[in-house]
């Protein structure tokens, strides 16, 4: 079996980087580029006026409960609304500091130090990170066009791998806009069953699909092999550090008991706020996600036509998400001096092999591109630079 080679610290350091707290970004050195690194929600469709109101009338109450300690899983509010949404019970929901967080408490939850586990090819590298807390062996498993592939998979564990754990992004890859079909999520589910792993299936782009319906969850609710991770990030804001898993019933003890040991629960005052702002307007976060849905869905189809109109990429226009992962059509450009020549024309995004990736994939020939925060007018620059950037090889 080939393990994937571990990340490199300086390009994660540089994937996580906020845009605005870094030192010095692009945009310092020169203010009319354009940066197309991070899978950051537009300022735009963040609910901030209601927010702002739903902090106040929270504040307002008798007491201010929401200034005090709460409970471990989560105050009540807001996991019943995340246990409707979900279509789970209630006890099966635990509220974390974000996406991260809950990948952090599925490793801490479930593995042993020196695991194997199964990870996307290429994978988003932060999760890698988060592995480090288990000091586990990485087995990739190529990702194409319908999400993981779980027939590659299924070779690996009839050769003999037996990770402990396999995780995927299952809606609009990050970085590679593929999504699972729910066929295939349960096929996945049999071999977790089967082999006696749990997946992690890492969802925080499910809500911000462009068009149709979502893949079913029932697969992973319906099985006790899988642990369900999901965040406001995309859809309320980053900054709130709010997101939850869905346990498998047999997982809450031992998820439960570490949280305790950790940080004892998250903020009480933003799981109230949020709370607050879900519940006391059933349409509301229907209605933010139909507005984000909206924006990216055209900032997306704008990108995708600049760049298919350049000749350079092969592009799958995105079902939803907020990444575009172009193929560079001519083999013969070098990816590494195009980031360099893209950066000089004013222009910045991730490099395919900034993803840790094994053999069986060609995400180096990838770029990864994030339109969600730029403007429709700075996508065609974007792509236009890029097409001169390409150019500069000929
Ligand atoms: C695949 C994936 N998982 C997890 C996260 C982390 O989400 P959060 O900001 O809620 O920790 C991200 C954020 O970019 C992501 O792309």
């Amino acid at each position: 079996m080939t393990l994937l080679s571990p990340p490199r610290p300086a390009l994660i350091e540089a994937f996580s980087a906020p845009k605005g707290f870094g030192d010095q970004t692009l945009r310092d050195r020169r203010p009319d580029a354009i940066e197309l690194l991070g899978g950051i929600p537009d300022p735009s469709v963040l609910p901030t006026a209601e927010l702002a109101e739903a902090t106040a009338r929270v504040l307002a109450r008798p007491g201010a409960p929401a200034l005090q300690y709460s409970r471990t899983e989560g105050i009540p509010a807001l996991r019943e609304w995340i246990a409707l949404r979900e279509g789970v019970d209630v006890h099966r929901v635990l509220v974390t500091n974000g996406g991260f967080h809950g990948l952090a408490i599925a490793v801490q939850t479930v593995l042993e130090r020196g695991d194997l586990v199964a990870v996307d090819n290429p994978v988003f590298p932060l999760f890698l990170r988060g592995l480090e807390l288990a000091d586990a062996r990485v087995l990739p498993v190529r990702v194409g066009a319908e999400g993981l592939d779980v027939d590659a998979l299924a070779a690996q564990l009839r050769a003999g791998a037996r990770p402990a754990a396999v995780y995927t992004v299952p809606e609009f890859h990050n970085p590679s806009q593929s999504s699972l079909p729910t066929a295939r999520r349960r096929e996945l589910v049999d071999l977790a069953e089967r082999y006696g792993f749990v997946v992690f299936a890492d969802d925080p782009y499910r809500e911000l699909r462009f068009h149709g319906e979502p893949e079913s969850l029932a697969p992973f609710h319906d099985s006790d092999h899988v642990i369900h991770v999901n965040t406001f990030t995309k859809t309320l804001g980053p900054g709130l550090r709010l997101g939850w898993v869905v346990l498998p019933e047999r997982l809450i003890p031992d998820a439960v008991a570490l949280r305790s040991r950790q940080d004892s629960h998250s903020s009480t005052l933003v799981q109230a706020v949020v709370a607050e702002l879900l519940t006391s307007d059933e349409t509301l976060f229907d209605r933010v996600l139909g507005r984000a849905r909206t924006l990216y869905r055209s900032r997306a189809h704008t990108l995708a036509a600049a760049l298919s109109a350049s000749g350079s990429f092969e592009v799958t226009v995105p079902e939803g998400g907020l990444f575009l992962w172009p193929r560079l059509t001519d083999d013969t450009v070098d990816a590494d001096r195009l980031a360099a020549d893209a950066s000089a024309e004013g222009v910045e995004y991730q490099r395919g092999s900034f993803f840790p990736s094994g053999p069986g994939t060609d995400a180096d020939r990838h770029l990864r591109l994030a339109y969600g925060d730029t403007e429709e007018s700075s996508l065609r620059e974007a792509a236009a630079r890029l097409g001169r950037a390409v150019a500069r090889q000929g």
